[in-house]
């Protein structure tokens, strides 16, 4: 049984798999594959372990139909055409509840960083460009008592408003297509509509699947809608906000501020314009890089691809 890593993961899950019988064929470090080239190497392996980067779309499904199973080493799977998976009856697994903690990390850091210019402040330094400050220039805001809105109440959600009611005493108030009674209970958060969401929130931080539901959801209309002093963030994907609709509402002041590990497209454009700004800082998608972390993504994909080469369900399908 041939397996293809088309990223590099850690040696140890590699070794795991090995020990359970597979034949490994790693890609080479770095490597970004083209469809061709994928769906190509695809016809010598029985299995792929795949992270975003390639889309696998229905031409994919249509021309690889003989895999016995693909495990991908993320919780989103908006890149993987589910339904054609599924009419070629090949399971995908992802790796939900792993990195909860580590992106819930990141959308606090960007929280922080932005409402504190941070980023900005030590690039000055970088540049040279820092002449001291005086006393009301450029000045931050902060968090403290303030109000989080959260788009998408789910682990990662519930993650930061943990992080967000102990350490700085906010408020919660989240928006989801359910109810989540644990959060309600667990950080006292709120349940309203979008747009009590949009009105009420100082900052407001995305933790939603990419849909056609989600999709450009922050869009030039929701963007008004927010207070002046709103801070947006988005660690879910850069999809989700309109980035053209986001630069503007931060040049006419709409809004405050944005921090964006997700951006559309990835990488983003060094000539972006939000990349200059003083209340803005963009991150390389790095919500889920920890060694902790990747560590128990790809164990957890292997896992998956184990079972299957058992005979048995993958843990985490979700293509059931
Ligand atoms: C995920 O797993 O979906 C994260 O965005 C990391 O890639």
């Amino acid at each position: 049984m041939k397996v293809l890593i088309s990223r590099n993961i850690p040696d140890t899950t590699a070794v795991r798999l090995m020990e359970e019988g597979f034949e490994v064929i790693t890609a080479e470090k770095g490597k970004i594959w083209t469809s061709e080239e994928l769906t190509k190497t695809c016809q010598n392996v029985d299995f792929l372990l795949h992270r975003g980067g390639t889309a696998l779309d229905a031409n994919f499904f249509q021309n690889c139909s003989h895999l016995k199973g693909i495990a991908l080493t993320s919780v989103g799977y908006n890149h993987v055409d589910i339904t054609a998976a599924t009419k070629a009856c090949i399971p995908i697994s992802n790796t939900p509840d792993v990195l909860s903690e580590a992106t819930a990390d990141i959308a606090l850091l960007l929280m922080l960083t932005v409402s504190r210019k941070a980023f900005f402040r030590a690039n000055q330094i970088i540049r040279g460009e820092w002449q001291g400050l005086g006393s009301t220039d450029d000045l931050g805001v902060e968090l403290y008592g303030k109000t989080l809105g959260i788009f998408g109440l789910g682990r990662i959600g519930l993650a930061l408003a943990r992080r967000a009611k102990v350490i700085y005493g906010m408020d919660i108030i989240y928006y989801n297509r359910h109810r989540n009674v644990e959060a309600e209970r667990e950080v006292d958060a709120v349940y309203v509509s979008f747009d009590k969401l949009l009105e009420k929130s100082d900052v407001i931080s995305i933790h939603a699947n990419l849909s056609s539901e989600t999709k450009d959801r922050f869009n030039a209309t929701a963007f008004k809608k927010m207070k002046k002093s709103a801070i947006f963030i988005n660690t879910a994907r850069g999809k989700i906000h309109n980035e053209v609709d986001l630069t503007e509402a931060l040049v006419n002041g709409d809004i405050w501020g944005a921090g964006l590990d997700v951006t559309n497209p990835e990488p983003m454009l060094p000539s972006n314009p939000l990349l200059s700004m003083s209340n803005v800082c963009v991150l390389p998608h790095i919500g889920s890089a920890t060694v902790e972390t990747r560590t128990k993504m790809t164990l957890m994909a292997v896992n998956n691809l184990i079972a299957v080469k058992n005979g048995k369900k993958m843990p985490q399908v979700v293509n059931a």
